[in-house]
């Protein structure tokens, strides 16, 4: 039997069969907005996103291109300071490309506010942002996300890509950590 004791502190919210079925139906969502020849592109925001992305690009039966950018907010607990400082750049323009941000989770909305207005700067054709959770009691700023996965009351989760310091983005499920 492998040890599972690292998993004892967690109360799962989200199996990974809920999540894989609505990942499944955002992406056809998002997939069916455009023609099949149209550009579509998945800005992935890391890492939170890693596990989102990959689920979500391989529900899509089309072409699609990906790019990464890494923001940190500062502070390591489970409240961010609304600081966002910009980690990693994407590689490549956005100029005249339908764009998708792909984010973890929005909570007071200070991270994607940012991201979105440094993109749209960027002069994307469109830009949408898809967003598995989303804590609508916790927002500080009216940020606009068209396509969330699930709404969730304001508990600190762990798993599917989100951390609590750096553990815990390899839980295939989402949890709420009950110690
Ligand atoms: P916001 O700027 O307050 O909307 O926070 C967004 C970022 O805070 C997310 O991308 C996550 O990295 C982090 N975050 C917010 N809530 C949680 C949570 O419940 N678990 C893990 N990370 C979270």
């Amino acid at each position: 039997m492998p040890d599972r004791r690292w998993e004892n502190d967690l109360t799962v919210l989200l199996t990974a069969d809920q999540i894989r079925a609505r990942v499944t139906e955002m992406a056809r969502e998002i997939a069916g907005l455009y023609g099949p020849e149209e550009d579509l592109h998945l800005v992935a925001i890391l890492k939170g996103a890693f596990l989102f992305l990959g689920d979500l690009v391989r529900a899509m039966d089309r072409h699609v291109t990906l790019d990464f950018m890494a923001v940190s907010s500062y502070g390591k607990g489970t409240r961010s300071s609304g600081e966002v400082r910009m980690v990693k750049d994407l590689d490549a323009g956005l100029e005249g490309r339908n764009v998708i941000i792909v984010e973890d989770i929005v909570d007071t909305g200070l991270t994607l506010s940012y991201l979105q207005e440094i993109l749209r700067a960027r002069s994307p054709k469109s830009l949408r942002t898809a967003c598995l959770l989303s804590k609508p009691s916790r927002r500080q700023v009216d940020v606009k996300v068209e396509h969330i996965g699930f709404t969730i009351e304001d508990r600190f989760v762990v798993g599917y890509g989100l951390d609590y310091g750096e553990r815990y983005r390899n839980l295939p499920y989402i949890a709420v950590i009950t110690d």
